[in-house]
Parts: structure tokens; sequence; C-alpha cells
């Protein structure tokens, strides 16, 4: 098992492809702490063994800091962070409101940064962590109707380079995953003939699965990639190429 005895804490991890992540690292040996603000959806994926809900809102840093706190007092440590929580608004430029705009930025931008430093106290005691952020390709490339969306995960991008240039001689590897399109319920409102051209610009042909994006997390949380930092892995069918 490639996890065997670490702690990871996954945000966003009571649905789609952050759920996918809690499953597959809690079968590598992890325990799991998912934390997202869908207390419903979060507490369903509890298994009395080794994944554990913690409600908190990634926007909010009071929250962020208090369910960090309950994650160490239950599980002692914290070896990896996935940063995967996110939410999109979209609207062209025009039609985009400042609510939306800020919104987006607070949750998918400024809730990475609240986590990573809520966490890091520990990572950096430990000197030892692995963190990795959710980019996407709109942060690499930009997309139609994300202005928002576009900013903040082209910011993750920044951050993620950033802390690698800071943390990486403390024993810390900050790495980001830009995934394609994938079938989960963030993309269940885009037209299906707008959902046939995407897949004809990817070179693989089809939608991503939320498995593709979880396994790749899976290799930038494991010590096989202990010298890989500041990278952004583009897991996208080849669609940015
Ligand atoms: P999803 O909508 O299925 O899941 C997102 C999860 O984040 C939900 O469980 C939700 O409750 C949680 N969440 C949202 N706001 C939160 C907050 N403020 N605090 C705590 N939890 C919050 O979305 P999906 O597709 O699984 O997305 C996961 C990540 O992958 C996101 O960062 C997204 O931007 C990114 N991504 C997704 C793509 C896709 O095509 N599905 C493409 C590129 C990136």
């Amino acid at each position: 098992m490639r996890l065997q005895g670490k702690t990871a804490v996954i945000t966003g991890g009571a649905s789609g492809i952050g759920l996918e992540a809690v499953k597959l690292f809690a079968r590598e040996g992890a325990n799991v702490a998912i934390v997202d603000y869908n207390d419903k959806a979060g507490k369903e994926q509890e298994n009395g063994h080794n994944i554990l809900f913690f409600q908190a809102d990634v926007a909010n840093r009071e929250s962020v800091d208090h369910v960090i706190r309950d994650v160490i007092e239950v599980f002692g440590k914290i070896d990896i962070l996935i940063n995967n929580a996110g939410i999109t608004r979209d609207a062209t430029l025009q039609k985009m409101t400042i609510e939306d705009f800020q919104k987006v930025i607070d949750v998918n931008l400024t809730g990475v940064f609240h986590c990573t430093q809520a966490v890091l106290p520990y990572m950096l005691e430990a000197e030892k962590g692995k963190i990795i952020n959710t980019s996407s390709v709109a942060g690499v490339g930009g997309n139609f109707g994300q202005t928002n969306y576009s900013a903040a995960k082209a910011g993750v991008i920044g951050l993620t380079k950033t802390w690698a240039k800071e943390l990486g001689r403390k024993g810390i590897n900050v790495n980001a995953v830009a995934p394609g399109f994938i079938e989960t319920d963030m993309i269940s409102t885009i037209p299906e003939h707008i959902l046939v051209q995407i897949k004809l610009i990817t070179p693989s042909s089809r939608l991503g699965k939320p498995e593709d994006i979880a396994n790749a997390y899976l290799f930038l949380a494991s010590d096989e990639s202990d010298f890989i930092n500041g990278h952004v892995l583009s897991v996208d069918g080849g669609m940015m190429k």
C-alpha cells in the first residue's frame, strides 16, 4: 500500500474528484480527513475506520483553523494536504457580478491559502509533507465565461511554484494538478454540443473521469514523487498540448 501510515486531508472530499481520492487514499492505507462544507454528503462517506468527515468552509479562516486542530486531535499528524475544494460561478466578463468574481476567488484561491497556512506548522514540525493543489486547464489557458475561475486557478499555479521554492528545503513538496474536463457535478451544466467539441479537441478523445485525477493526486502524495516539486501536472488527455 502506497500511503500506509499516512494521514491525508482532502478538501472538497465529499463528492466528485475529491471523493474518488478519499476512497483511493483509504484503500492505499491512509487515514483520510474529508474537509467539506457539505455536511450530509461528507458524513455519508465515513466508514468507521479510516475515513472521517470534518465540516468547514475553506473560505472561512476560523472554520479552517478549527477543523485542522480537530484533525490533529484525532489523527495526531497531517502528512498530505489535497487542496481540491472548488466552485464555479460562470458568466462572460460583461455579465459577471463582483460578488460572483469574489466568491470564486475566496473559495478556489484564498481557500487554498487558508488550508495550507493552517496545516503548515504540523508539516514544518515533521520536516516532511506533500501539498497538492488543484488548478485547471482554465488556469493554464483561460476559458470562455470563466474570468473568476481562470484567475483563481492561475493563481493556484503561482502559489504552488512559490511555496515549492519556500518549503522545498524544509522537506515539503508542493505540486499542482491541472485537470481537463472531468465527469462530475461541476460540468453537469455544460451543454452536450459543447462537450462534443471538448472531446474533439482532446487528443485522448474523451472526458476525464474522477479516478484519472485521483491517480495523479496519489502519485504526487506518495514517496514515489519525492523529487518532484513546483510542478503542474496536466491531466487533460493532451488538451493543452
Ligand atoms: P464537485 O462540485 O463535484 O466537488 C467539489 C467539492 O468541493 C464538493 O464536495 C463541495 O461541497 C466542496 N466545496 C465547495 N466549496 C467549498 C467550500 N467553500 N468549503 C469546503 N468545501 C467546499 O467538483 P469536482 O469536479 O470534483 O472538482 C474538484 C476540483 O477539481 C475543484 O477544485 C475544481 O475546480 C477542479 N477541477 C474540476 C474540473 C472538472 O471538469 N470537473 C476541471 C478542472 C478542475
